[in-house]
């Protein structure tokens, strides 16, 4: 599904104009990345599910420098994710349009991507993109007495969100499309080994969070539950999809929780989980379009947009 993904705007002093948006929306960008080959450094702030993308030239030779020129600054190009950026070049070639390159180039944000040229589209540079699998940054932190790898994600002064995954049910690296999604408003923190709630504080303590958040997927619902009743004070919001839950364990005294199901899973029908509701009553319920977790949510912005109100990114 084709879907606006992020506003590019040209900016000249991107300190400045990151300044006013901090005014305007009160968030600062999550990530800066630079672009050698494009000749940009682009910043991105989340607004919402699209992104702005500020983009700064690096050089009179970029071509950022050169539309600054001709337009001065403000809107550059309009965003739009597709599933499949080469049967998207594809397609429009044979509708008779002229993509500015031969073949979709690396993007910023872990992207492929191509642009028309705004004379075939009224105006407004377009791009197409697809988000391309790329490695998460992985870093090595003690826990029960041993290194264990931890993939982490966003901007470390953002909240905290902990993931449990529980089992390899759920493979973190499976999910990664959830992860970019919640990038924009958290500091995600995946150990690669399934974690035991034990074992929470070391892992925010590593981090430098005094609190966190927890996402559990799955089997991860128990250790995530371990976590908050040993660690009340170090978990801010519980957050459960398709929690693999004994409905018979008691659920009191925990932090505001949520549970989030989808109404086709084959693992937690819809049923199940309005049975775990009833002995959780203070818990929010959330029931989403689609087959669930595995392999991917169908609608992931509905998915994220539950997730952020409930833990507040
Ligand atoms: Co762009």
């Amino acid at each position: 599904m084709t879907r606006l993904e992020h506003i590019g705007i040209a900016v000249r002093d991107a300190a400045a104009v990151i300044d006013r948006y901090e005014r305007l929306l009160e968030v600062r960008p999550y990530k800066a990345e630079t672009v050698e080959r494009e000749g940009v450094r682009t910043h991105f702030i989340a607004a919402g599910p699209v992104k702005l993308e500020l983009l700064e030239a690096l050089g009179p030779e970029s071509p950022v420098a050169r539309f600054l020129e001709k337009r001065g600054e403000g809107l550059h190009h309009l965003a739009f994710e597709v599933d499949d950026v080469d049967a998207t070049m594809a397609r429009l070639r044979a509708l008779g349009l002229q993509p500015l390159s031969e073949e979709p180039r690396p993007g910023a944000d872990g992207k492929r991507i191509f642009f028309l040229h705004p004379k075939q589209t009224y105006g407004v540079l377009v791009e197409f993109c697809q988000s391309v699998p790329t490695p998460l940054p992985v870093a090595e932190v003690v826990l029960a007495g041993r290194p264990q790898a931890v993939h982490y994600l966003g901007d470390p002064a953002a909240p905290a969100v902990v993931l449990f995954t529980g089992a390899a049910a759920h493979p973190w690296a499976g999910l990664e499309p959830v992860a970019r999604r919640l990038e924009p408003f958290f500091h995600l923190l995946a150990p690669a080994d399934p974690l035991d709630g034990d074992d929470l504080p070391a892992l925010i303590d590593a981090f430098e969070h005094k609190r966190a958040h927890v996402l559990a997927l799955g089997a991860g619902a128990a250790p995530a539950l371990d976590a908050a009743r040993i660690h009340p004070e170090r978990v801010s919001a519980l957050a459960l999809v398709e929690p693999d839950l004994d409905p018979q364990r008691p659920l009191v005294g925990l932090p505001p929780a949520l549970l989030v199901g989808f109404d086709e899973s084959p693992h937690l029908p819809p049923v199940a989980l309005f049975g775990l509701h009833t002995a959780w009553p203070g818990a929010a319920l959330a029931i989403l379009p689609g087959p669930g977790l595995r392999p991917m949510p169908a609608d992931l912005d509905a998915l994220v947009a539950v997730l952020r109100r409930h833990l507040g990114g």
